[in-house]
């Protein structure tokens, strides 16, 4: 069994996005798959149809330590299986203030669990569960928006997964960055993958996720891109790169990069690029 995150510290980078589609193809791809939404704001909850579940319902449960979780509490959606956030992990944020609670799913997921893969969405915010998600994750993906501020939070959420890294999960594998709405008209999106790749190197996905319309919330309704329009750029795009993935973490991982200078608080490299 596999933990993949999907984690970046800036908003609106396409997290909930990669999830979802993520999680589908792993699932189309013939793997058994759960999906857990660790974002108090439940926007990938809502993406499938789950607005607001019974805390009891709901990825709260986990942090209570129910070893029957997997026929408790897991919906099955069509594509994959999954568990809904709830608001009140916000207010349950105050209960997990011990060095040990960031260890709370490493536990749980690890124990009983018949899935191959499963899939965290975080929330931008570096709580609690963020930390928990990385330290029960193998694999982390980092969406990324070409852009100055999205790259910048794309750096500091390596960053942090390197510090788990060392700290407390040395299986973690060096984060993969898969830049997402990218416009091949935009000058700057280009420069800005070629930042990426000139200094995080093999740790850039080669395949990346165009903009398309077709995302959009609205269009989706409640279902992935592989039901609601399987031939567009979105799908065949996220097919990619699941398959990109999937050879990926199939074999053997290549040195860290060494990394000279980040964009952050460097406007000389900004204006360089
Ligand atoms: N490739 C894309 N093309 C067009 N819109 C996208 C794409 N990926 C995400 N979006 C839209 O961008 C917004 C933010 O995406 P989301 O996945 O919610 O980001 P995050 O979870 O990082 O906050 C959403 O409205 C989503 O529909
Ligand atoms: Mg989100």
């Amino acid at each position: 069994m596999k933990i993949i995150s999907v984690c970046n510290h800036k908003g609106g980078s396409g997290k909930t996005t990669c999830s979802i589609h993520l999680a589908a193809s792993l699932s189309l791809a013939g793997h058994r798959t759960l999906a857990i939404d660790l974002d108090p704001q439940g926007f990938m909850s809502r993406m499938v149809g789950i607005s607001e579940p019974h805390e009891k319902q709901s990825v709260l449960t986990l942090f209570g330590h129910q070893a029957d979780w997997q026929t408790q509490y897991v919906a099955h959606l069509t594509e994959f299986d999954f568990i809904p956030s709830t608001t009140a992990l916000t207010t349950a944020l105050k209960k997990l203030t011990k060095p040990t609670d960031v260890l709370w799913l490493k536990e749980v997921l690890s124990a009983n669990t018949d899935y191959e893969f499963i899939v965290l969405d975080t929330s931008s915010s570096v709580t609690v569960y963020t930390l928990n998600a990385l330290v029960a994750s193998h694999y982390v993906v980092i969406p990324v928006i070409p852009e100055y501020l999205p790259v910048i939070g794309g750096e500091q959420t390596y960053q942090t997964c390197t510090l788990v890294k060392s700290k407390l999960n040395p299986e973690l594998a060096n984060p993969y960055f898969l830049l997402t709405q990218v416009d091949g008209r935009k000058n700057i999106h280009e420069r800005y993958k070629q930042y990426l790749r000139s200094t995080y190197k093999n740790q850039v996905l080669n395949g990346f996720i165009r903009t398309n319309a077709a995302l959009s919330e609205e269009t989706l309704q409640g279902k992935t891109l592989f039901s609601a329009e399987p031939n567009s750029k979105g799908a065949i795009d996220f097919a990619n790169v699941t398959d990109e993935l999937l050879t990926r973490m199939s074999s053997t991982e290549s040195p860290a990069p060494v990394i000279e200078q980040t964009l952050d608080g460097t406007w000389k490299r900004l204006v360089e690029l």
